[in-house]
């Protein structure tokens, strides 16, 4: 049993192979956080680790002791204004104004396996035995409220999901303004802030930060988890390193406004966090009313950041993402946004479809511009009926053209906006976010529906599901394409509601749809990689990464990505040169060597391809065929980072370590450089490779490194070229 209650000193002890994480229940009758880190034994008693020293200046809880203070003890749950003085987990305005909260220990319950979270994306188990769940039952007696703290506890993984529910018991309602997910506070601060951060087309950039005393934080309140910031953070050590050390990873499964932060105090103690953005919150619960936050994963590593990622990537791979994909290699697919953007008709699409279909290509997408009279980005959001100027034939009609040529068909659908220039908005302009007598600010032409209203999404939702079943769509690419401003919702009585019920709804059209038609693919999107996070991978077991589909920039975003998220819900597709972002030339093979990682497509004119390139991408889609089970689901390694060279490399690895393959990317040309060897990792040391007709073992590889030496080494006239890039393919001699 991986969960012990130890009675005598009030400890729980919750462990597995690799990590333990300690609670006690405190003589304050609220919980302390004794440790949590590597795995050690298991014993009856940890009470050293309160550390009661003389405090002479702190506030300190028992009269007559100068040594119990909350700002000193770690705290399991911390709430506002008792002594503690760092960023609370909870804020409750009651009715008499006072904020103060006295949350006691119950009881405990332990449950094989895991709960499902109600109406929120979560990680689940398939087998009870797979993990095992604490919950903890605290209670506020003075205003009867319950506060249950949930821990899962994965059996063969160093991760533990946490989330917590109130319920308000007592006839006086209470004003939540605050319910992190996650608190946890660790002994010292000697860590780096590991982040990934950016903008539109520039998504999850690693970047690194000291620690130091205050409050950092990242956070969203643009309505989606943003570009920005993904909903990540990790805190390393020093000598930690890709393959090495020790660190901790924490990612929040949501896809609203959300805050993480890490507070460290004048005695160098660190407080991590992660729930809800409380600026954007408060939710008022009437007598037997419950809120229930989301879950927040926190990752262990003593194995550096690969083993961190390796980690998250198989808990998202076995524990988050459902659907017919989860295990299923994705389908190669052309999306014709980049080829032809809004100007398209009947007979080139399927020119393009049948093109495809010679070439090895198994899904088309269709992206914007089907519907209404969507002929540029001004209008038609909201009329999810087909433009019959552009499909003549309706949208069936082509679908089944595309089914009988063999390929799986695919529509776009941005299903939570609104243009103004549109039916739906002449019927229904009080659906708009959009606060009273005040101005209103567009994104991209458009505005939002509020979503937080059950009656939209069921507008939606019908719209939907009719264009569905006509057209036989078996991908569905759900994009979003803006943030959210000026938000009021007409329906809502509380306004502190409406971002989170906002993203309900968006969870909620999510599961009706996937209920009714569990084949379907769902790709998520907004612009781009604005909602790549692990409540979108729920839903939809893949995402667009990024809408800069140049490769070079790619080895960036992808590399980053990788930190949190598995090749296999990365979107990557193979794009047009000169490239439509920043009009830069790279060979075909430079871009097909990116996008193998990920799930890989085409989005290009692909009639305009001559006859070598046609076979170059026969050939590309061949290999991808051949080896995408690899590389969509074996282990991953980032070897070399594009933040700190001029080179990027990646590999994978089958979990037989039988075949691996390496992506090595040099971006620019140098001369007369130094040869090149990069280590790999994974591979079994006493086992015979090839690669091509060479023969290394495992141990050299690993030891000694692959050489990836070119023309630049040593001599000054090579015509390579800047972009180059090698794929290889190794494999355990028989
Ligand atoms: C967003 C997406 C693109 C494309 C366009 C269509 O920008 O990220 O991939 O679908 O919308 O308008």
């Amino acid at each position: 049993m991986p969960i012990v209650f130890h009675q005598s000193s009030q400890t729980f002890h919750l462990f597995n192979q690799e990590i333990s994480y300690i609670i006690k229940i405190l003589p304050s009758h609220d919980l302390g956080q004794l440790y949590f880190g590597q795995r050690v034994h298991d014993k009856d008693n940890f009470d050293y680790l309160l550390e009661l020293a003389h405090r002479p200046m702190s506030v300190c809880y028992f009269d007559g002791d100068l040594t119990y203070s909350r700002e000193h003890i770690k705290q399991e749950y911390p709430v506002a204004f008792t002594g503690d003085f760092k960023q609370p987990a909870i804020d409750i305005l009651q009715q008499n104004g006072s904020r103060i909260l006295e949350f006691e220990y119950h009881h405990y319950e332990i449950i094989q396996g895991k709960e499902k979270l109600k109406d929120l994306p979560a990680t689940y188990t398939s087998n009870t035995h797979d993990a095992t769940t604490l919950k903890i039952h605290l209670h506020d007696q003075l205003l009867q409220l319950d506060l249950v703290l949930s821990y899962t506890l994965f059996e063969k993984l160093p991760v533990i999901a946490r989330s917590c529910t109130i319920t308000n018991r007592n006839h006086n309602s209470i004003q939540l303004n605050r319910l992190m997910s996650l608190s946890l506070d660790l002994p010292d601060s000697q860590y780096s802030l590991l982040e990934l951060t950016g903008a539109w087309a520039r998504e999850r950039h690693i970047t690194e930060r000291p620690l130091c005393q205050g409050l950092q934080a990242i956070a969203s309140l643009r309505g989606h988890s943003s570009h920005h910031f993904n909903p990540f953070l990790a805190l390393k050590r020093e000598n930690t390193d890709e393959n090495q050390g020790e660190v901790l990873g924490v990612s929040f499964v949501y896809s609203g406004n959300y805050i993480m932060s890490v507070d460290v105090d004048t005695y160098h103690t660190a407080r991590i966090q992660a729930g809800i953005h409380p600026e954007t919150f408060s939710y008022t619960l009437q007598c037997g009313e419950s809120f229930q936050s989301p879950e927040a994963l926190i990752v262990y590593s003593q194995q550096g950041l690969n083993g961190m990622s390796q980690s998250f990537h198989h808990l998202f791979c076995q524990h988050l993402i459902r659907g017919p994909y989860q295990h299923q290699p994705r389908p190669i697919l052309i999306n014709n946004w980049e080829g032809t953007y809004f100007d398209f008709n009947e007979e080139k699409l399927l020119n393009m479809a049948e093109k495809a279909r010679e070439l090895g290509i198994e899904l088309f997408v269709l992206d914007d511009g089907w519907f209404g009279k969507r002929n540029d980005d001004t209008s038609s959001l909201g009329d999810w009926y087909v433009n019959k100027e552009k499909l003549p034939h309706g949208l069936s009609s082509l679908s089944q053209k595309v089914h009988q040529l063999g390929l799986k068909f695919g529509l776009w659908f941005e299903s939570e906006m609104i243009s103004k220039n549109s039916r739906l908005y002449h019927d229904h302009p009080e659906w708009v976010l959009k606060t009273p007598h005040r101005h209103i600010s567009h994104g991209r032409n458009q505005y939002v529906l509020d979503f937080s209203n059950p009656e939209v999404v069921q507008y939606i939702e019908n719209m939907m599901s009719d264009i569905i079943a006509e057209s036989q769509l078996d991908y569905i690419k759900w994009d979003m394409n803006r943030s959210i401003s000026e938000a009021y919702s007409h329906y809502q009585k509380e306004q502190g509601r409406l971002y989170h019920e906002y993203i309900l709804g968006v969870y909620r059209l999510y599961e009706h749809l996937i209920q009714k038609y569990p084949h379907i693919l769902f790709e998520s999107c907004a612009s781009g990689g604005g909602r790549f996070d692990p409540g979108m991978l729920y839903y939809a077991s893949q995402t667009w990464t990024s809408d800069d589909s140049d490769a070079v920039e790619r080895l960036k975003i992808q590399y980053g990505t990788s930190v949190v998220y598995p090749l296999a819900t990365m979107g990557t597709h193979v794009s047009a040169v000169p490239n439509h972002q920043l009009k830069r030339n790279t060979s075909l093979q430079f871009r097909s060597d990116v996008a193998y990682f990920g799930t890989f497509g085409y989005e290009l004119d692909i009639l305009k391809l001559n006859k070598k390139e046609q076979q170059i991408i026969k050939e590309q889609i061949q290999f991808m065929k051949q080896y995408r089970q690899l590389l969509q689901s074996g282990k991953f390694y980032r070897l070399k980072s594009p933040f700190q060279s001029n080179e990027t490399a990646w590999m994978v690895v089958d979990d037989q370590q039988t075949t691996a393959i390496v992506g090595y990317y040099r971006v620019l040309q140098e001369v007369n450089m130094g040869y090149r060897r990069i280590p790999l990792y994974g591979l079994d040391p006493d086992r015979l490779y090839t690669i091509l007709d060479q023969e290394y073992y495992g141990d050299e590889l690993m030891q000694i490194g692959l050489i990836v030496s070119d023309e630049s080494c040593g001599e000054n006239h090579s015509d390579l070229g800047d972009f180059q890039s090698a794929i290889y393919v190794i494999k355990e001699k028989k």
